[in-house]
């Protein structure tokens, strides 16, 4: 490729860097799947790239785009594209996670692009589960490989019509269904949801445990859930220290304008920094791999 690929990081994160005016579309697809593969997340900088491009190149790269029925943050559809998203709508830190790890149904690729960056401030953030479960210490090693986490909401019924796209309750109930969620209708057609999963996932080639879950996203917005699958809190020393050790091995990307990330959701937890710029413009495709993974 007429690129430079510096590292993100020590192990994880590639950057192809656009140092001869190539289209981004114009890159040699099996190399990027490589990368990819190698190195769990891609960062594209320096292409000429528009919301088209983007559309275009994700198109060339990925399949089965969702449009994030049953997610709990609100997003934008962007030029009537269901599937093209703009991030979530305030400005706070949103701790590490796997992007919709509170349900069955997950995006195993995610595709971030930005419009507008920040003036300040505002940075996405990538950890490594693999390399995050090998830095726990033994005894945390030890909890979340016995105890599952158990995910729960309340939601009235402007909020499950919001996140299910659907006024229908027999809709919500197949899509319950379908993710393994526990759901109960109340008096006030407000509903109740429950999941339950581990923490700690099996890699794609089945050989290194990851550590990849929403317990610090989740945590940090409600610090009533998740729990234990036995319902025991977690306690917030254990949360420190998960926050402390993943810390430590976090790469920031500070975005530049038509720059393009390429995140492997069953290996990488992403977050972001709080910022206060109005401007800030981040878009998200959430999808699977259009090659075999
Ligand atoms: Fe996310």
């Amino acid at each position: 490729m007429k690129v430079n690929t510096p590292l993100l990081s020590e192990n994880v994160g590639q950057q192809i860097i656009n140092k001869d005016n190539v289209n981004i579309l114009d890159l040699d697809r099996e190399e990027i799947i490589n990368l990819f593969k190698s190195y769990g997340f891609l960062l594209f900088r320096g292409f000429e790239n528009s919301v088209d491009t983007f559309t275009q190149f994700t198109n060339s790269l990925s399949t089965d785009f969702l449009d994030y029925t049953g997610g709990v943050f609100n997003r934008r559809v962007i030029n009537g594209n269901a599937t093209i998203l703009s991030v979530n709508d305030f400005k706070d830190e949103i701790k590490l996670h796997g992007e919709m790890y509170y349900q069955q149904d997950i995006p195993l690729m995610l595709w971030f692009f930005c419009a507008h960056p920040a003036s300040q401030d505002g940075e996405t953030i990538l950890c490594d589960g693999r390399q995050l479960f090998n830095e726990l210490s033994s005894p945390l090693k030890e909890l979340f490989s016995n105890k599952k986490l158990k995910y729960f909401g309340h939601l009235n019924k402007e909020g499950w019509q919001n996140k299910y796209k659907t006024d229908d309750l027999r809709v919500v109930e197949q899509n319950c269904r379908n993710n393994n969620l526990l759901w109960q209708i109340n008096e006030d057609e407000s509903i109740d949801l429950q999941f339950i999963c581990p923490a700690i996932h099996p890699s794609r080639c089945g050989k290194y445990p990851t550590f990849i879950n929403s317990l610090l996203a989740a945590k940090h917005i409600n610090p009533n859930t998740p729990c234990f699958d036995d319902d025991s809190e977690i306690p917030d020393d254990i949360v420190s220290e998960l926050n402390e050790v993943a810390e430590r091995i976090t790469t920031e990307i500070s975005w530049q304008t038509g720059d393009i990330l390429m995140v492997d959701n069953t290996r990488i937890m992403h977050g972001r920094r709080a910022f206060s710029d109005n401007q800030r413009d981040i878009y998200l495709r959430l999808c699977s791999p259009a090659f075999p993974f």
